[in-house]
């Protein structure tokens, strides 16, 4: 682990006025973890270059090869909607994307995928610290990637930007329009109400209206994804037309 650089912005509100670039790590959001102390600015990014432990939600690994992009944010809201802020900092992703020329959309709760292969993922845990909540928010983005550099299990519903755009983007460039975009997203968060940032998160997520399969520890719902709750689950109209609120577990998109 070895600190290559560090960048200040501060024309930003709190998330990305500082940033520690890493060469490699084994997963940014165990460093943030490390990190932790209560005097430790909110908004600090921990980016790296490549992770040798990278970590997907549910317990899953993250592949994390040279060319892509991962980074950890370290917020401070409070405890009682942390939950959704991890849903809605998908917006800012997608948002890059598309800025950088991948028109993609938001699977349930928050991968940024184009033409049903995943682009982007994050990870948003919560961690107290000596009585302080924080969340962490890790996001990996296969930017300068290889598909055939991906595990072989997952290349079939993966891509990557250098795949799908002609056109080199550097990590620094997108992660610079990448933070200005959490950063306004986080100001909305703090400032505004809820309600209005999950409606704009429906309209961006590309899940309703599809048949689904979710699978929790209490078995599978199959039905359509029919909308997202004021708290921010997936409501899920089965078969027999009773609704079912989804939150965390494996959402299968079917055909
Ligand atoms: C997922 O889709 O399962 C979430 C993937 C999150 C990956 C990012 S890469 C930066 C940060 N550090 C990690 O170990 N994981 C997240």
């Amino acid at each position: 682990m070895l600190k290559i650089g560090e960048f200040h912005e501060p024309n930003r509100k709190l998330v990305g006025r500082t940033v520690w670039h890493y060469d490699h790590v084994e997963s940014t959001n165990e460093t943030a973890k490390e990190l932790l102390e209560e005097d430790l600015e909110e908004g600090l990014v921990i980016w790296a270059d490549r992770q040798s432990a990278g970590r997907g939600r549910q317990g899953r690994a993250w592949a994390s090869p040279p060319g892509g992009l991962y980074v950890s944010a370290v917020l401070r809201p409070k405890e009682t909607q942390a939950w959704i802020l991890g849903l809605l900092v998908g917006m800012p992703v997608v948002k890059a994307l598309r800025h950088f020329g991948v028109f993609a959309g938001l699977k349930y709760p928050n991968d940024a995928v184009y033409q049903d292969r995943k682009i982007a993922g994050i990870l948003s845990e919560g961690v107290y610290r000596r009585d302080t909540y924080h969340v962490i928010v890790g996001i990996g983005v296969n930017t300068n990637v290889d598909l055939d550099r991906l595990p072989p299990d997952v290349q079939a519903t993966a891509t990557t930007l250098k795949r799908e755009v002609n056109l080199f983007v550097a990590n620094d460039e997108f992660l610079d329009y990448l933070l200005n975009q959490i950063d306004d997203l986080y100001s909305r968060y703090r400032n505004t109400r809820i309600e209005f940032l999950i409606k704009d998160y429906r309209g961006q997520c590309t899940t309703i209206g599809k048949r689904v399969a979710a699978t929790t520890s209490k078995g599978t719902i199959t039905g359509r994804a029919y909308d997202i709750a004021p708290n921010g689950a997936l409501i899920i109209m089965d078969d027999a037309n009773a609704k079912h609120e989804f939150v965390e577990g494996n959402l299968k998109v079917l055909p």
